[in-house]
């Protein structure tokens, strides 16, 4: 195994061009791919309320949810660095919830960092978690934890005062400690213009191809997800077509007796047998 990702490997790999990749994952087994693919961070998203829980928002997943998913994405995680989602409402009441919360997650799952949504709304909180210790990666944009007051998933900074927020509030977020910014739902000029303009990485999705990184949901990427993804989700696979198959094909071997076959089974002896008679 190559050594583990840390903040200063994402710094490095900013400053050397390296680009960075990131995939959502929720349990041991996908993390553990996920891991040995070489994907440098994973982040427990609390996309997990969609693709886990099925919810229709991120809104509804609890603290002690993302604990539990995160504590087992760790345990599959050698080389990746594992990043936790702060649920809804977990930092926004106050800074001190922030960095309790910010801290559950560090003390209580092997999770490297936390990652907040929001600008300068919450660059207090941000800088009061980097200052306890705790690496943070801010998220701009479209932020699905505002979505009833952003109206909607939509592309976020195609008007002249949204795109000027959005620019001040990554410098904000910046300046405040975090080491890594993920940016989506927004137009390729501006998500360039932002990269170009900080120190730390940008991490993009539905962002365009100039961010230092890319992350997708990993239910989106591999078409395992039943409801539909937006337009930026590249499907590389189709596993839900190919899950379907497999287990029409069981239905039909198990309905016709022929699984499980000889290699399946377990025998004994006659002579044990016979006693049972
Ligand atoms: O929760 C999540 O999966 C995310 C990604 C979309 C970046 O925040």
């Amino acid at each position: 195994m190559s050594s583990k990702v840390t903040t200063a490997t994402i710094r490095q790999m900013k400053k050397e061009g390296q680009l960075i990749t990131m995939l959502t994952a929720y349990d041991y087994s996908m993390a553990k791919i996920v891991d040995d693919a070489g994907i440098d961070m994973i982040l427990v998203g609390d996309s997990l309320a969609n693709t886990m829980l099925g919810y229709d928002s991120t809104l509804p997943v609890t603290m002690d949810e993302m604990i539990h998913h995160t504590k087992a994405v760790c345990r599959g995680a050698e080389r990746a660095m594992v990043v936790a989602d702060l649920p809804f409402m977990s930092y926004q009441v106050s800074r001190k919830e922030g960095m309790r919360n910010a801290g559950r997650i560090l003390k209580e799952t092997s999770a490297q960092a936390v990652k907040l949504e929001g600008g300068q709304e919450i660059a207090k909180t941000v800088r009061a978690i980097v200052d306890a210790g705790i690496p943070v990666v801010g998220h701009l944009g479209l932020t699905p934890q505002s979505v009833h007051q952003m109206g909607g998933y939509k592309v976020q900074g195609k008007d002249e005062s949204v795109a000027k927020k959005l620019i001040e509030d990554a410098k904000t977020i910046e300046k405040a400690g975090a080491f890594c910014l993920v940016l989506e739902c927004v137009p390729t000029p501006l998500a360039k213009m932002i990269t170009e303009s900080l120190q730390i990485a940008t991490i993009g999705i539905g962002a365009g191809p100039h961010c230092d990184g890319q992350v997708l949901v990993i239910h989106d990427m591999l078409g395992l997800y039943p409801r539909s993804s937006p337009k930026f989700v590249k499907k590389y696979v189709n596993l839900h077509e190919q899950m379907d198959a497999a287990l029409k094909q069981y239905k039909e071997e198990v309905t016709a007796r022929t699984f499980p076959g000889p290699e399946h089974c377990f025998g004994m002896s006659e002579e044990v047998l016979k006693k049972l008679y």
